[in-house]
């Protein structure tokens, strides 16, 4: 498909979830372009969170307090970057979520609800502050588990399914949005430690080392697709 150069933006870019197993290799990838700037938010404290030494050494890095799906937290976190780095926020990548796996009937609302919320309900709230914003791009990471579903994913998949369909909507309001639906990183993050990475394989499904899901994540972002 054609593709458009990579995408430049001014101002800073919000990570939610970058110090995750992920989120470390993304912020790393995306510090390596001279002038980046990255706000990194999580629910962990700032002083119990480890911002790695190799992230600080390739540029400017901000971490905050703020839980996704508290509007006012992550305002104030956006609010204290734009002031202390003279920019506007102008790119959010959003990887915060939590990876819920139990079988349909065991799920009842307590566990739909944290399956939900940092991805769902983050999401949302990332939305409405973008609106605010001199926003050009707004990246969510959803999971092949979305589009095709998975054994004991159900709440997780609707929770991917739901960022695929913000996407959407976005993009249907004229607003910047892509939803990329990863199969597994691996030995990274949410997936390390998996000991059935042979039925992934054989269920047809690519396992990413972090060069080739770093190499899918430059060629989607070119892509103009939801
Ligand atoms: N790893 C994979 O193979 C894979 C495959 C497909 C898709 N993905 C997607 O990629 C993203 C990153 O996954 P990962 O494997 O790196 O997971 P991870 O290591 O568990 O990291 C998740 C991060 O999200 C943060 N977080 C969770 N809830 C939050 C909230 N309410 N507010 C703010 N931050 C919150 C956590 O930080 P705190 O605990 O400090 O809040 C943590 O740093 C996820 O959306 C996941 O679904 C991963």
């Amino acid at each position: 498909p054609p593709r458009a150069g990579a995408p430049t933006h001014d101002g800073f870019t919000l990570l939610t979830g970058g110090l995750g197993g992920v989120g470390t290799e993304i912020a790393a990838h995306l510090l390596r372009t001279p002038g980046t700037r990255l706000l990194i938010v999580g629910r962990t404290p700032a002083a119990e969170a480890v911002v790695p030494p190799r992230l600080r050494e390739l540029g400017e890095v901000r971490y905050a307090r703020a839980d996704v799906t508290d509007e006012r937290q992550v305002r104030a976190a956006v609010e204290a970057a734009a002031e202390a780095w003279g920019t506007p926020l102008g790119s959010v990548l959003h990887l915060a979520g939590t990876l819920v796996e139990r079988p349909v009937s065991e799920l009842d609302t307590a566990t739909w609800r944290r399956a939900l919320q940092a991805k769902v309900r983050g999401a949302w709230t990332l939305h409405r502050i973008t609106a605010d914003h001199p926003v050009g791009s707004f990246v969510t990471f959803s999971s092949v588990n979305g589009f095709f579903g998975g054994a004991m994913n159900a709440a997780y998949a609707a929770a991917n399914a739901c960022l695929d369909a913000l996407a959407h909507y976005r993009r249907g309001l004229g607003l910047p949005a892509q939803s990329l639906a990863w199969s597994m990183w691996r030995e990274r993050g949410v997936s390390r430690g998996y000991g059935l990475t042979a039925l992934t394989e054989a269920r047809g499904y690519r396992l990413l080392d972090v060069t080739a899901a770093l190499r899918s994540f430059d060629l989607a972002r070119s892509l103009d697709e939801p």
